[in-house]
């Protein structure tokens, strides 16, 4: 091998929002979640990491930088995945250039690792799923394994649960898996992003300030201390996923709304249940809630869905383009600019909504 070549390759993996959620594992180290997760993936125009990978004999060793500043590779979860992804590396050859490195020459061979994320970090939506997600896509083409986006979907989840959710687009279920070795715990599509085009997803930033529990500790503390998420992971996950994926291929609206909306807040009642309780939405989120419920119940047919993860900010899912133009004016009515509770929103889907909807 000569010892001046690089090797690159550029990756790009939108983040998802779980509509029904991820919370808990049963076993910290393979990260295998304690119940079946289904999410949507959004538009890779909006929220995505672009991540470069590079190898090269000059490379003394394994190195990554974070939108512009290097971070350690030295915690459990990057080794995870850079080992998972060079036992399955295959010859790679570059014949213009004259390179060949063989399925053993791997072994010896360090890579750097370059990730940006495209929405800025202070606004509170930093996410560990398109990262992930993106770095073992993106190793995985480079050190050409052959293993299809299901199989590095496994992979992915080691470096964070939910990142196995954005190896696909459209609406993505993460199956819990039986087996101990976490092999079958792996996402695949429900349906692709042409299936249900015409939700749009607004996400309201109530705070940009990171959050006090990470989702990793929050979810341990629940696991150690409440019943309720025995019951959710047990009883009611488990029908609510089947019911889900009904309305996610029916296209119902209503039926995804209720779903959608129930999980968000049953996920946040278990993390009230937690020991200590943890709260992750505020004051303005609740109002948000409530601001939607009004709407929805006064119109007869919901024309809008919620959801909340780790953190205060509303992710809102309007049925069609018209629901989404209204929904912006009631966000700006309730929270005016300039005002305590100014919302800083996201809007992803088509800029000209305000201007097209009737
Ligand atoms: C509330 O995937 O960030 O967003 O697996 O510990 O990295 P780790 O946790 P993470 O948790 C996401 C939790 C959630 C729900 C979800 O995305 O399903």
């Amino acid at each position: 091998m000569a010892e001046s070549w690089v090797i690159m390759v550029t990756a790009q993996t939108p983040t998802n929002i779980a509509v029904i959620k991820y919370w808990g594992k049963r076993d910290e180290k393979l990260i295998l979640p304690v119940n079946d997760s289904i999410s949507v993936t959004l538009d890779p125009a909006h929220l995505c990491t672009t991540t470069t990978v590079a190898v090269s004999p000059s490379f003394a060793q394994d190195r990554m930088w974070l939108n512009g500043k290097e971070i350690s590779l030295s915690g459990g979860r990057y080794q995870n995945c850079l080992r998972e992804i060079r036992a399955r590396a295959c010859d790679v050859e570059d014949k213009e250039r004259g390179i060949k490195i063989s399925k053993k020459d791997w072994e010896k061979l360090y890579v750097h690792i370059a990730s940006y994320n495209n929405f800025p970090t202070a606004a509170g939506l930093a996410s560990s799923a398109a990262g992930f997600a993106c770095l073992v896509f993106a190793l995985a083409k480079l050190m050409n394994a052959k293993e299809d986006n299901s199989e590095l979907s496994a992979i992915a989840r080691q470096g964070s649960g939910s990142a196995c959710r954005s190896l696909f687009g459209g609406f993505v279920k993460w199956k819990m898996g039986k087996v101990e070795d976490g092999s079958d715990s792996l996402a695949v599509q429900v349906v692709d992003e042409k299936h249900w085009d015409d939700l749009v997803i607004i996400i309201a930033v109530v705070s940009s300030r990171q959050k006090e529990t990470s989702s990793t500790t929050g979810m341990r503390e629940t696991v150690e201390t409440s019943l309720l998420l025995q019951h959710r992971a047990k009883e009611i996950v488990p029908k609510r996923i089947v019911q889900m994926e009904e309305s996610i291929k029916n296209r119902n609206f209503a039926s995804f709304a209720h779903l959608t909306c129930a999980d968000s807040n049953q996920f946040h009642a278990v993390c009230m249940d937690t020991c200590p309780p943890i709260f992750y939405m505020n004051d303005t989120s609740h109002r948000i809630i409530s601001c939607v419920e009004k709407w929805n119940r006064s119109v007869g047919t919901p024309q809008v869905a919620y959801t909340f993860d780790a953190g205060p900010n509303a992710v809102l899912i309007a049925h069609n383009r018209k629901a989404a133009a209204q929904l912006l004016q009631k966000l700006l009515f309730y929270f005016p600019p300039n005002s305590d509770t100014e919302l800083n929103s996201y809007v992803l889907g088509d800029k000209s909504i305000l201007k097209d909807a009737g």
